[in-house]
């Protein structure tokens, strides 16, 4: 017999203001054009002014939840994905717990920057299949518009806010890659690249600091490294870019979701893209990709999707599920 962590319902919030590439154009030197062109981004969401992370996972957890026909005492585990929690402490997930009604179970954020979710998706896999935990909601929710220098034409005009959520639950698969949930994963993290992309503050130094990225340098990583992380993970369970349904990326840089779809050769057809409406979302994007691929009719119920991504840290990974 073997568990399987299989998707019960998903979905997402995006903060009501739609902030367009043309609004930077009066206070940085920059272009609608520019921005396109260099990263496929057209707009984003910016969170209201006191609108916190937890606020928009809750918003996201409750769509999850409606679409699973779940309660909130129905869920025993919440992972969140963040690196813009409402505080240092406590954890920004037992915040959306509380908001969700649920007094059981419990809840802590998981940290790696844009490839949060993959790593809080691999956690959740794990907590499942070792009998920790029967359903777990895993969210990815961001307010990156917080960390940015607005001076920084490099950098403000590629990240913005929102969250998604899904929900995972046990149950009983034939142990082969037919089986609904998720399949395989591969994780990895480079320290030796910390300085490529971080934020210049935080508790220890009395700061709360600003993003900071060598964009290109980031950009010739995310190519050579995305790529490869998918294929680890598909090859663990004996599968190839063929198989692939759908490549759900992070959504940081449509040239780099565009090479990697190549170096995977998987056409741009089965690739999801929300990065013109979203900019980057971090740790929010995969699982608002999701969201928005399977209310757009992309995503069906056994579809094989490969979702990967890289960010701080380096961090990097690949999950392969059954939709
Ligand atoms: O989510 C975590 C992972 N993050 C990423 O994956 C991001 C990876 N990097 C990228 O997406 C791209 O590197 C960027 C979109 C950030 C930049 O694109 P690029 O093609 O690598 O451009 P570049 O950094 O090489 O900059 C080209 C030029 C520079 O001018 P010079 O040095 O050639 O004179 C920049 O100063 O574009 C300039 N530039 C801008 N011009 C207009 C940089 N930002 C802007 C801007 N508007 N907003």
């Amino acid at each position: 017999m073997t568990i399987r962590a299989v998707v019960k319902g998903i979905g997402h919030y995006l903060p009501e203001r739609i902030m367009e590439n043309a609004e930077f154009e009066a206070s940085l030197d920059t272009s609608d054009e520019w921005i396109k062109a260099r990263s496929g981004i057209e707009r984003r969401h910016i969170a209201a002014e006191g609108q916190t992370t937890s606020d928009l996972a809750t918003r996201a957890a409750q769509a999850a939840l409606a679409d699973a026909g779940l309660e909130a005492g129905d869920i025993d585990a919440v992972i969140l994905a963040t690196s813009t929690a409402d505080l240092t402490f406590p954890a920004a997930a037992t915040i959306v717990q509380a908001n969700l009604g649920m007094t059981r179970g419990f809840a802590f954020d998981v940290q790696a920057v844009c490839a949060g979710f993959v790593f809080a998706l691999a956690n959740a896999n794990g907590m499942i299949l070792s009998g920790q935990a029967k359903r777990v909601m895993v969210i990815g929710a961001e307010t990156f518009s917080r960390l940015m220098d607005w001076t920084d034409r490099s950098t403000c005009v590629l990240f913005g806010d929102g969250a998604g959520a899904l929900i995972l639950e046990a149950e009983t698969g034939t142990g082969t890659t037919a089986d609904r949930g998720v399949l395989s994963s591969d994780l990895n993290s480079d320290g030796r690249h910390r300085d490529l992309l971080y934020v210049d503050g935080g508790v220890s130094t009395h700061t709360t600091g600003h993003l900071r990225m060598q964009g290109r340098e980031v950009f010739r990583h995310a190519v050579e490294k995305l790529a490869q992380t998918a294929h680890n993970a598909l090859d663990k369970i004996g599968l190839s870019g063929e198989d692939v349904t759908w490549i759900v990326p992070h959504q940081a840089n449509l040239r780099i979701i565009t090479a990697t779809a190549q170096r995977m050769q998987v056409p741009l057809e089965r690739v999801v893209i929300t990065v013109q409406d979203h900019g980057n979302t971090s740790a929010a994007s995969i699982p608002l990709a999701l969201s928005v691929g399977k209310a757009r009719g992309q995503i069906k119920q056994g579809d094989l999707i490969v979702t990967e991504a890289i960010g701080g840290g380096l961090s990097w990974g690949a999950v392969v599920l059954r939709w």
